[in-house]
């Protein structure tokens, strides 16, 4: 850890609220506890996306991904972590159906994972549910402009906000989710001056993906900015290490030791009683 990061206490809720039009908000996803442990000392907001279904299982959209799923690896995120406020997404199908069902499933998130709040996809549709949530003690980050939970209903990842129609009903999403209590909100795939003008129209801080430096913070998927996904990296995603060519540099370096016998060396052998290298 470099020497100008003291991690005190673990940011909440309110301390990201505060950042509104400040120091900008970084967020990185975390999935897992290695990763969780290492960037957890850089960042404020730890997200365990539900990203996480195609980054981590090979799954194509993020439909497919469980409550079940999400609480685990939420898990593993708050236990590795202790500086950032961790977020968990609220999985396709947990959250939609109703208030209740949504109060019910955050509930279970955020008692069973240790959790400071859930960020859920959606606009108007969603407020009524926000505010319920809110109101019952569950911290809420919204996700409006590109969804991918509605990648089918859209037919594909679109940016958002490239006509006046799109525009006006991303604004409109945005000051919904942002009057019925949000205490953040991510704006994933629009142009610049969209993301600047509903920045802002909106009390609570900007997060944005692909949404220009116009927001009060940026969040990116950790395995897209370490160079560690299979996938072809979208525009907005700026690559700050090849982790992916390291790991296969490694990887040909211990096949060719193993193949020549160079692995395991003598300081890798357990030494037994008598010398010899037998495991205790
Ligand atoms: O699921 C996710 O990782 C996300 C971020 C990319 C914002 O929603």
């Amino acid at each position: 850890m470099s020497a100008e990061i003291v991690a005190e206490s673990r940011l909440t809720t309110r301390d990201i609220r505060r950042r509104k039009g400040g120091v900008p908000i970084v967020m990185l996803t975390a999935y897992t506890a290695p990763i969780a442990r290492l960037v957890d000392p850089y960042v404020d907001v730890l997200l365990v996306g539900d990203s996480l279904g195609m980054v981590l299982y090979g799954m194509e959209t993020t439909i497919g991904v469980t409550l079940d799923m999400m609480i685990a690896h939420g898990k593993a995120v708050v236990r590795a972590s202790s500086h950032a406020c961790v977020i968990v997404d609220m999985p396709f199908g947990s959250y939609q159906e109703s208030p209740e069902q949504a109060f019910r499933n955050a509930a279970r998130i955020m008692a069973e994972t240790g959790a400071a709040g859930v960020k859920l996809e959606g606009g108007v549709e969603m407020a009524e549910t926000i505010h319920f949530l809110s109101l019952r003690g569950v911290p809420v980050i919204g996700h409006v402009g590109l969804r991918p939970q509605l990648v089918h209903a859209d037919g594909g990842f679109r940016a958002k906000g490239r006509n006046e129609a799109e525009t006006g009903a991303l604004l409109a999403d945005a000051r919904a989710v942002d009057d019925a209590g949000v205490f953040a909100l991510v704006v994933e795939g629009t142009v610049e001056p969209v993301a600047r003008e509903l920045t802002g129209q909106v009390a609570a801080p900007t997060i944005g993906i692909g949404a220009s430096p116009a927001c009060d913070g940026q969040v990116l998927v950790s395995e897209d900015m370490l160079g560690l996904s299979a996938m072809r990296a979208p525009k907005f995603v700026k690559r700050f290490a090849n982790l992916e060519g390291q790991i296969q540099v490694a990887a040909a370096a211990y096949a060719e030791d193993v193949r020549a016998r160079r692995f395991p060396g003598p300081e890798n052998c357990y030494g037994g009683a008598n010398g010899s290298s037998k495991a205790p």
